[in-house]
């Protein structure tokens, strides 16, 4: 693979066309994967048919599937919606800006003999078009749009695909087992899979 950096996506297609390129192999290059990700300037026509909102979570909702290498999915938060803190399945996580702003707040793995508050390492904002990475050798995460007035879209890459992840207690670092839903796939809301839906990524 040569010249991946110049690879500018100009549309949202142009950009699954080029992640199906980088993730055609056994590896990855994180950091070309990121920068491609942020590269691509969000346009909200380009993205909406799948941008799904709930009233009382976060939605996630499924935009392609990778060759089986990895999901896509758009996530949309309204105001004052935020995941839990959760891990990472051993994937890798990228998580892009399509509108407004999120909150990541990053977590120390909790320790397995003391029960307790849960260690938060830092904490930052996501600006529009920024693309973060987090894998589990990295963290925990939650996810958090703090606004009260505007919603927030998130397009997120996870390689290989999974479908549990474990979720924790910020003040026990109990964990938990959950199966991730879709709320939506291919822009087709999927109504029966709803029911046992948590918090997740
Ligand atoms: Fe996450």
């Amino acid at each position: 693979m040569e010249q991946t950096e110049v690879m500018k996506p100009e549309t949202l297609d142009d950009l699954i066309k080029i992640l199906h390129k980088l993730f055609e192999g056994d590896s990855i290059n994180v950091e070309e994967v990121q920068n491609i990700m942020e590269s691509y300037e969000s346009k909200p026509h380009e993205w909406m048919k799948y941008a799904k909102f709930d009233q009382f979570r976060y939605t996630r909702n499924l935009v392609d599937e990778g060759n089986g290498k990895f999901n896509l999915m758009i996530l949309c938060w309204g105001e004052g919606h935020g995941s839990s803190i959760h891990d990472h399945t051993d994937s890798h996580c990228f998580m892009k800006l399509l509108q407004g702003q999120l909150k990541e707040s990053l977590y120390e793995w909790p320790d397995r003999k003391s029960q307790g508050e849960m260690r938060q390492r830092s904490q930052r904002i996501l600006q529009e078009n920024q693309c973060a990475y987090i894998n589990d050798s990295l963290g925990l995460h939650r996810v958090e749009n703090v606004s009260h007035t505007e919603s927030a879209v998130s397009l997120h890459l996870y390689s290989p695909p999974f479908q549990h992840c474990q979720t924790f207690d910020q003040r026990t670092g109990h964990k938990n087992v959950v199966k991730m839903t879709f709320w939506s796939k291919y822009g087709e809301r999927t109504p029966f899979e709803t029911t046992v839906s948590q918090e997740n990524n």
